[in-house]
């Protein structure tokens, strides 16, 4: 079965269980989720929905959403990890529960695909003393009516089969559902189980996760109102498993990628398959992570984009791939996905343009960051490198920690990671410190201009929201007592005009002189106010919403001015570009 049908089945199959299609949203969270750098699961956009913070379109929803997860960059080479991927998703908020989830999932697999129902194996929550979780029996009981018999069903400790979305947030336990690819394909003993990880077994779906908890950052669970069941399924794996493989990168998803890595290498897949793997995975997470207007960069997401591409370029370039054919490569993923995703074509030059900035900019370093290596790896006595020198190498030439981590194993050397750690703390702090401004609005200081530039940071959005359009939204802000400096999304130069009305609108708000105030309520009612902000479980039970009367109502922390009228004359000094589709305005309080 080609891959445009399993996923054309999985639409089907849900829409005609009476689900709604969810948009795939950017891999970049929203700014208030700070839970992980890029979307990672299907779920993760709806944590508002699961913690009844937010009303759900319908309670039963599915879409297929594109994911990044940065854990497992390492992993890439071998059959099954990748970088980006998709994960096709259907929810039940607080609609039906785990035995119809199972019986989705089952009926799909066996009913539509034809997979060989003798071959699926499910694991089932074995229990938690700690979580005071007991074993989950209706999981099991569900599983033996649907049709997997006792001996395939796997009882699974917490740290395989208790999800969490993210260090805090919506949780609870799961069942997976895992494909038998034969004993033969794997270690061979006879504990070996779905949990295990030598091959035999390819998880493909967690059908059955019941969002039932919260976690709090203590650790501690609390029941949820509503309880729901999120699921996601593999596209890639299951897409293997239909096509009679255990190795992702052979599929029709991307064996025409693969051909052309063999075409630009002239070598064959079956004999360098870790670095066409590789190679293929990090082109597609690189284009677009960087169709989202990534750059390369020191932390964050662009520390991610940094090391995919940098991984990438090494083991293109030991294939015989040259900066052309990445070029040509980055265009062979524009097309495949353009129909699907039109911006990355919308983008093309800048995505080419950052990747092959980017190789440039590693080339230059790789050759005497590389000799330095060796170097190092000479003069060491043992087999440790010294946290100083790995920072060093980090620090001057661009060389990754996890990269000379790689490559000082190809030569069995380790690294001192601990002393590579104390190195970077000083910039992490820096970085940490960063972090925080961005996301509580500059509010370490409270002095009185502050205070005013907080204010007006709230007038200059509804004043952009007028000259440019509702969807204006903040993407970041960092106040001083000298200036402002407001980031929101926006593709182009805004014209002289467009600022001058801007600057107008707020001068004209503050003359007016009008007044400040705040309330506590739940978010649930702040949003039904028609406050902005964002609506997830970051925020407590009750937020402020600060409203000047006519112009704005913000959720936010505050503290603002009384009244309008003490901020001055408002003046907008410079509008640049921050990043892709982001520009940033720095103004002044006279
Ligand atoms: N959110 C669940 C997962 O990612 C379905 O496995």
């Amino acid at each position: 079965m080609d891959h445009v049908d399993v996923k054309r089945l999985f639409f089907e199959h849900f829409s005609s269980l009476k689900h709604k299609k969810l948009p795939d949203v950017p891999l970049i969270p929203p700014e208030h989720d700070t839970s992980s750098l890029f979307i990672n699961s299907g779920m993760q956009p709806l944590k508002p929905l699961f913690m009844g913070l937010q009303k759900p379109p319908a309670s039963r929803l599915y879409n297929s959403q594109k994911c990044v997860r940065t854990g497992d960059i390492d992993d890439v080479g071998d059959n099954k990890h990748l970088t980006f991927f998709f994960m096709l998703g259907n929810w039940s908020i607080g609609d039906y529960g785990v035995t119809e989830a199972a019986q989705f999932a089952y009926d799909l697999l066996v009913k539509k695909y034809g997979m060989n129902k003798n071959k699926l194996w499910a694991t089932v929550f074995k229990g938690d003393k700690k979580l005071g979780l007991g074993r989950d029996d209706n999981m099991f009981a569900a599983w033996q009516k649907i049709g997997i018999p006792r001996e395939r069903i796997f009882l699974a400790d917490a740290e395989e089969v208790f999800w969490v979305s993210g260090k805090t947030g919506p949780c609870g336990p799961t069942s997976e559902m895992h494909y038998d690819f034969g004993a033969s394909k794997g270690c061979g003993k006879k504990s070996c189980n779905p949990t295990c990880d030598c091959g035999r077994f390819m998880e493909i779906w967690n059908p059955c996760v019941q969002i039932s908890y919260n976690r709090n950052a203590a650790g501690k669970l609390t029941s949820l109102k509503l309880k729901s069941i999120d699921a996601g399924a593999g596209f890639e794996r299951i897409v293997g498993v239909l096509q009679g493989t255990n190795d992702v990168f052979t599929t029709t998803i991307f064996k025409p990628l693969i051909q052309q890595i063999e075409k630009l290498s002239s070598k064959n897949y079956t004999h360098n398959k870790k670095a066409m793997r590789i190679v293929a995975d990090h082109v597609r997470a690189s284009t677009f992570i960087a169709g989202e207007g990534v750059t390369p960069a020191r932390k964050d997401q662009g520390y991610v984009l940094r090391r995919i591409i940098r991984r990438m370029v090494r083991y293109s370039k030991q294939l015989g791939i040259d900066r052309s054919g990445i070029k040509q490569l980055v265009r062979f993923v524009i097309d495949d996905f353009k129909k699907e995703y039109p911006y990355l074509q919308r983008n093309s030059k800048q995505i080419a343009g950052i990747i092959g900035n980017e190789y440039d900019n590693f080339n230059k370093t790789l050759e005497k960051g590389s000799r330095l290596l060796a170097q190092l790896m000479q003069t060491t006595k043992g087999k440790t490198l010294r946290g100083v020198d790995v920072f060093h190498l980090y620090d001057t030439y661009g060389f990754p920690m996890e990269l000379t981590r790689e490559l000082a194993a190809e030569k069995g050397f380790k690294i001192d990671e601990n002393g590579y750690e104390r190195e970077f703390a000083k910039h992490r702090e820096v970085s940490k410190k960063g972090q925080s401004k961005k996301f509580v609005s500059g509010l370490a200081d409270h002095s009185e201009m502050v205070i005013k530039y907080h204010t007006v940071n709230h007038m200059l959005l509804s004043a952009l929201q007028k000259v440019l359009g509702p969807k204006v939204t903040q993407k970041g802000s960092n106040l001083t007592a000298e200036r402002l400096r407001f980031d929101f999304n926006w593709g182009e130069k805004m014209t002289p005009e467009q600022l001058k009305k801007s600057e107008d609108i707020v001068n004209k708000w503050i003359k007016q002189d009008v007044p400040v105030t705040m309330e506590e309520m739940s978010v649930a009612d702040a949003k039904k106010a028609g406050a902005q902000g964002v609506f997830t479980h970051k925020y407590g039970a009750k937020v402020k919403v600060y409203t000047i009367k006519g112009i704005s109502k913000e959720i936010c922390l505050g503290p603002h001015v009384n009244k309008t009228g003490v901020l001055g004359q408002f003046k907008i000094v410079k509008e640049k570009s921050s990043s892709a589709g982001v520009r940033r305005i720095k103004a002044v309080l006279e």
